[in-house]
Formats: structure tokens, C-alpha cells, sequence
């Protein structure tokens, strides 16, 4: 069958992978900003079978011969300790191998590809819509990491290097505004005073002697499958940052993402907060599955973490401004600017509570 799916030759593709079944549709997938996603549809034994075809963004992934060895890696591992598990088919992604017998195809113009089978009866959500999904997507995430505790060795490759090394982004934060290209450092004099006050929680966690994990490192709600019909976290995906790192990081970027109800680049900054709401039951969720093998000093920079990520994120942001928008996508001027003010904005509000999600962490953590 011919497909439209822009400029890649969808059927060449399919052809390089073991599915079974006569391959029907294909039809392009989900939300996601960073690979190209599509669903395709398989004749088989008289019913439609369905799977994921995804193009890996290289431009992003640099490495993905590494980056797909850690994910089959750690997927082989989850459906191991899954083996007992009814729902165990749902609970993990899995690779379909490529008729080369690798988990990845390269096609002619360089291209990656990779195929997974598809979770049914569960879907994502851009945004956390109830503190349950927070507790069931934090849930997921923390049984995540806590499946992958004895991953065994080697360790995984470090496919970003420094991803969360939050002293080293703000070294490219005073480089930005030392060299002030874009003749904007005049226009962001209070963001800047914000960060260079800041600057000593950035080695707080790496300075923490916290155990090193298997992480995930894009912890947002849309990267996990919650089941259509009782909500629950069925299955996390979007392995592709899958790495070494700290707990600290995706439980932070779970706070930075999921507690506050503003978008990010939202310019009406009243409406920028930490819903503390919604951070009870991050931590609650997270705990209930997390909490049986996290260190008593894990536990400890929980209700900080959130503040450091979002903090770095605030950096980041603030560092593509002074260099004139050559990292993040803008669609229109100053939004990476605005993309900065609510993370420091939701860094002052998590300031404000910090105390209280504290004591709110230690009281669940027992
Ligand atoms: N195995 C699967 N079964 C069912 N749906 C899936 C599966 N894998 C991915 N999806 C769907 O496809 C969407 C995109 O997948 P994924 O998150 O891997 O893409 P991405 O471009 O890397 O996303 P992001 O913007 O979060 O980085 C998901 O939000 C989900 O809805
Ligand atoms: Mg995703």
C-alpha cells in the first residue's frame, strides 16, 4: 500500500521491521514535539493489529546507535521483572526488531527508525488535569526508576552528557551575558539579578553524594499511558533520555511540569504558582512506589529538587534569550524570555512553600 506520510516512504520502512500481518494505514501519532510518531495498522488472522513507528530526531539525539541500546536494555530488563505481572504486555514498551535482527533501521538519507508494539486501551495527556493524575503518573514514574535499580551492568551510556549539570548551565548563563550578542542583557538586568542570587543552590544536588540511577529525564505527564478506564499509570514511554542521572531530576521535572496551571510561556505571571495540591500528590504517588528503595538523603532533597530543576530550566531559557534564540523554537519575540519569567516565577512560589512541601515529604515518608 502507498502512504502519505510527507517526504519518507513509509512502506520501504515497514518493510524493515518483523511485523506480522499485512500492513493497511499508517496515520501520524500523538502530540509529541520531539521524534515523528506515527500509528500503523496491521491486517492479521482477520483482526486489525497496531503499532508505533517513530522516527528518532537526530538533530536532538546525536547518538541514537547508543541511545537504542540503552532502551532495549532497559526494556528487556522492566519486562523481566514484569514476567509475573497479568497486565505485564501493557506495562512495558517493546521493541519490534528490524529484519536485521537490530532494535533500530537507518534508512538511505540517514534516518533512524524504531517500532514498538502498541499499548491499547490507554492514553497521555498534555496536561495534568486532577491531582490523581499526578499521583498516578508520579506513581509510574517512581516504579520506574524502582524496577531499574538492579539494571546490570555495564552502565548505561550517557547519551546528553551534563544534562542536569545545573553549575554548568550557569557558567553558560554568565558566558551568555558576558558576551550579550544579541544586545539584550539591557532588557533582562532584574532576570539576571534573579539567577546570579540564586547561584549557590546550583551545586546543591550533585555536591548531596546522592546514589547515581537509572532515570527517565523527561518526566512529564505526557510521557506516561494512563488506562482508559481506571486512570491508572499503565505503561511510562518516551525512553529516549533514558540515562544515568539522580532520582532528584525526574522527581524535580515532575514538580516543574505537573504543579503549575500556567503554560510556559504564559505572560500573566498571577497565574504562575506551585499548586501545592498537585505537589501532595506528586509526592504521595511518587513514595508509594519510589519510596521502598529511595535513600533517607533522596528523600531529603525532594521538596527541594523541584526548585533546582525548575531553576535550571529558568537559566536555560534565559540563556537563549541573551544569545538570540538559537536553541528553542520561538514563534514569536521574546518567548523564550517569557519562557524564563514563569520558571523564576515558579521558583519564587515554590520558595514561599518550600518549608511546608518539606515537612509535607517527610510526614508521607514516615
Ligand atoms: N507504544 C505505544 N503505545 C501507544 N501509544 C504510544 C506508544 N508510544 C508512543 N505513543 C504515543 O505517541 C506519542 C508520542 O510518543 P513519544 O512521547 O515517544 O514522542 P516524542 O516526540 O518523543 O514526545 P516528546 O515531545 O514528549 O519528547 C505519545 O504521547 C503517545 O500518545
Ligand atoms: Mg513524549
Amino acid at each position: 500500500m502507498s502512504t502519505p506520510a510527507g517526504k519518507y516512504n513509509l512502506d520501504t520502512v515497514v518493510q524493515r521491521f518483523q511485523f506480522n500481518g499485512d500492513f493497511s494505514a499508517a496515520t501520524t501519532y500523538g502530540s509529541g514535539h520531539i521524534n515523528d510518531t506515527w500509528r500503523l495498522v496491521f491486517q492479521s488472522a482477520g483482526a486489525p493489529v497496531h503499532f508505533i513507528l517513530q522516527r528518532i530526531n537526530h538533530n536532538i539525539f546525536r547518538n541514537p546507535v547508543a541511545l537504542m541500546d540503552n532502551i532495549e536494555r532497559v526494556t528487556t530488563h522492566l519486562a523481566a521483572e514484569l514476567s509475573d505481572d497479568p497486565d505485564r504486555e501493557r506495562r512495558v514498551l517493546r521493541l519490534i526488531p528490524a529484519r536485521d535482527g537490530g532494535n533500530w533501521h537507518r534508512d538511505d538519507e540517514g534516518s533512524y527508525w524504531r517500532a514498538y508494539r502498541f499499548i491499547e486501551r490507554a492514553r497521555t495527556y498534555d496536561a495534568v488535569e486532577s491531582p490523581e493524575q499526578a499521583f498516578q503518573a508520579a506513581r509510574a514514574f517512581g516504579r520506574f526508576q524502582q524496577l531499574l535499580v538492579n539494571l546490570p551492568a555495564p552502565r548505561l551510556h550517557d547519551t546528553i552528557p551534563d544534562f542536569h549539570h545545573t553549575p554548568k548551565r550557569f557558567l553558560a548563563l554568565e558566558q551568555a551575558i558576558a558576551c550579550d550578542v544579541a544586545n539584550r542583557a539591557r532588557l533582562v538586568k532584574q532576570e539576571i539579578t534573579f539567577a546570579l542570587e540564586r547561584q549557590s543552590m546550583t551545586g546543591v544536588l550533585l555536591n548531596a553524594n546522592l546514589p547515581e540511577r537509572v532515570t527517565h529525564n523527561d518526566t512529564k505527564i505526557n510521557n506516561v499511558l494512563l488506562d482508559d478506564a481506571t486512570g491508572e499509570g499503565v505503561c511510562v514511554i518516551d525512553l529516549d533520555t533514558v540515562m544515568p542521572g539522580l532520582t532528584a531530576y525526574d522527581f524535580g521535572d515532575m514538580v516543574r511540569t505537573a504543579t503549575c496551571p500556567a503554560a510556559e510561556d504564559e505572560r500573566d505571571l498571577s497565574k504562575v504558582h506551585l499548586q501545592f495540591a498537585m505537589f501532595d500528590a506528586l509526592a504521595r504517588g511518587y513514595l508509594s512506589s519510589a519510596g521502598n528503595f529511595l535513600t533517607g538523603r533522596e528523600i531529603q532533597h525532594l521538596a527541594f529538587c523541584g526548585k533546582l530543576i525548575t531553576f535550571e530550566m529558568g537559566i536555560r531559557f534565559l540563556t537563549d534569550f541573551l544569545a538570540g534564540d538559537t536553541y528553542y523554537k520561538i514563534h514569536r519575540d521574546e518567548q523564550n524570555l517569557d519562557r524564563c519569567r514563569t520558571q523564576f516565577k515558579l521558583v519564587e512560589s515554590i520558595e514561599q512553600q518550600e518549608y511546608a512541601m518539606h515537612n509535607l515529604v517527610q510526614s508521607i515518608a514516615g
